[in-house]
């Protein structure tokens, strides 16, 4: 099918060239120019796994081309609606970009098109769309109006197009919904070559959910307002453990095994972060109020969160007794590993909170320092997480990347003031790292004990301890 989308961020981008890679052709369109040029040459402007490969060989196979919005949207079967929704000063979304397309698509599209709302707004944005497109139609156009949330992670955004769990998708008619299922066929039968994995063992397809628009724009920001709960519940329950003499990586594994509440998204930590949860879960308090319904549980929800890093100082704090002056080297910036998005990123928080309080911060990220230092220019970025410990008296973990997993212990110990681990996203195994010479904290879990007996020789070699 000829398809727009429209922006070209981390879903746009993604949907664009994930569509192009299933047979349709392509029209991606931004309002940033030089985003524009720098895609047209191959180059994305993020750091997302296996985006740039698919995007440069379907702009060379033709099948996707950038352009502006106003050439990108004539002649379109199905326009996507992508652009950003960021959120205001009372924490409701910009509609804003959404309304700016809406006008654009009205005056420039032609024929009988679906318009497809991609981007994350409040729930009966689509008939105020709706409404947009009949206003502004020029003559001829017939707009059948379409919500489709994504669930796109970032850092596995690729794998998540190409293996949903579902696909939801809000309609008014049902050609509208027979026209979005041929665009999603491939993946609905997962009849592609998986452009992500080799010998790709994932295929299962999708469930396909057919609701009413204001039913999917609802799933959207329940999923995540859900998730983010999730988050919330667990990190306070890893308080709860630390105050009793719990450990809450039991606790998560028992809690998990029960197929009603399930092991994902119950990992403690910093608190989440990213463009989508601290945002998202706003936009849904606000959206309840109007509606008449106190959503106070989302608030208690951002309130949890917003106190991650406070505590997290305080156990630095417990060790180091004073920050100012002290060397501290924070590894990880993103807001999750495989990603350089460091929007509403924990690591950026604790950073600043560091920087105030005094201390001399080394940080290092293998994907987004730049991103960081756009931000944060006062803190030392260095080329390797051995340069960021050198002489620090504390090595706080703020985000879990995989290549934190296999760092050299001996090495570490070296080089370091003091052999402290704060590790804000329990990646290791306290026995192990304990053994290795390290003071360890770690979030709602016990130190190392005897019982744990973990001796250095039975840890993996030369790697700082293996993740749990
Ligand atoms: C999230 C959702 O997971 C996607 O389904 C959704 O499509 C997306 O938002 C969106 O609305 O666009 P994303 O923000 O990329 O995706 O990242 P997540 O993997 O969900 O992580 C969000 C934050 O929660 C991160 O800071 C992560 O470190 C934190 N987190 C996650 C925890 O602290 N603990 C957990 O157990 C899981």
């Amino acid at each position: 099918m000829k398809i727009s989308v429209i922006g070209a961020g981390y879903v746009g981008l993604t949907t664009a060239a994930c569509l192009a890679e299933i047979g349709h052709s392509v029209r991606c369109a931004d309002n940033d120019e030089a985003k524009l040029d720098l895609l047209r040459k191959g180059r994305v402007p993020f750091y997302e796994p296996h985006l740039e490969e698919i995007v440069a060989r379907n702009c060379a196979a033709g099948r996707l081309k950038f352009e502006t919005t106003e050439d990108a949207v004539a002649g379109s079967e199905a326009i996507f609606i992508c652009v950003g929704t960021p959120p205001m000063d009372n924490g409701e979304a910009d509609l804003s970009a959404v309304a700016n397309v809406a006008r654009t698509i009205a005056q420039q599209a032609t024929g009988r098109c679906l318009v497809i709302e991609k981007s994350t707004v409040p729930v009966q944005t689509g008939q105020q769309l709706k409404r947009q497109l009949q206003l502004y139609a020029a003559k001829g156009l017939r707009c059948d109006l379409v919500s489709n949330p994504e669930f796109l992670r970032e850092g596995s955004a690729i794998n998540d197009f190409f293996h949903p769990d579902r696909i939801v998708v809000g309609v008014e008619t049902d050609w509208a919904a027979e026209q979005l299922r041929e665009v999603y066929r491939p993946v609905l039968e997962q009849s592609f070559d998986c452009p992500a994995h080799k010998d790709c063992t994932h295929r299962r397809n999708p469930a396909w959910i057919v609701t009413d628009t204001n039913s999917s724009e609802l799933i959207k920001h329940a999923s995540n307002s859900f998730l983010a709960m999730k988050i919330s519940f667990i990190n306070m329950v890893a308080d709860l453990c630390e105050a009793v003499g719990a450990d809450v990586s039991k606790v998560t594994l028992g809690m998990g095994m029960d197929p009603r509440i399930g092991p994902a998204f119950l990992n403690p930590g910093i608190g989440f972060g990213g463009f989508c949860f601290p945002k998202d879960v706003q936009a849904f308090v606000r959206i309840a109020e109007k509606a008449g319904c106190d959503f106070s549980l989302l608030k208690e929800v951002e309130k949890i969160n917003k106190h991650r890093i406070d505590r997290f100082i305080e156990k630095v704090r417990q060790e180091l007794w004073v920050l100012r002056g002290r060397k501290i080297a924070v590894l990880g910036l993103a807001f999750k590993p495989n990603t350089d998005d460091v929007r509403f990123a924990p690591a950026i928080e604790l950073l600043r909170v560091l920087v105030h309080e005094g201390a001399i911060v080394s940080a290092y990220d293998p994907q987004a320092a730049e991103k960081a230092k756009a931000v944060l220019p006062d803190v030392r970025y260095c080329a390797s997480p051995y340069e960021a410990a050198q002489g620090a008296d504390a090595i706080l973990i703020a985000t879990e990347w995989e290549e934190f997993g296999n760092l050299d212990g001996d090495e570490l110990t070296r080089i370091v003031a003091r052999p402290l681990v704060v590790d804000g996203r329990n990646m290791f195994n306290p026995a192990e790292i304990a053994a290795r010479g390290f003071t360890y904290i770690s979030i709602g879990r016990q130190p190392a004990s005897d019982a744990d007996d973990v001796h250095p020789a039975h840890a993996a070699p030369d790697v700082l301890a293996v993740r749990k």
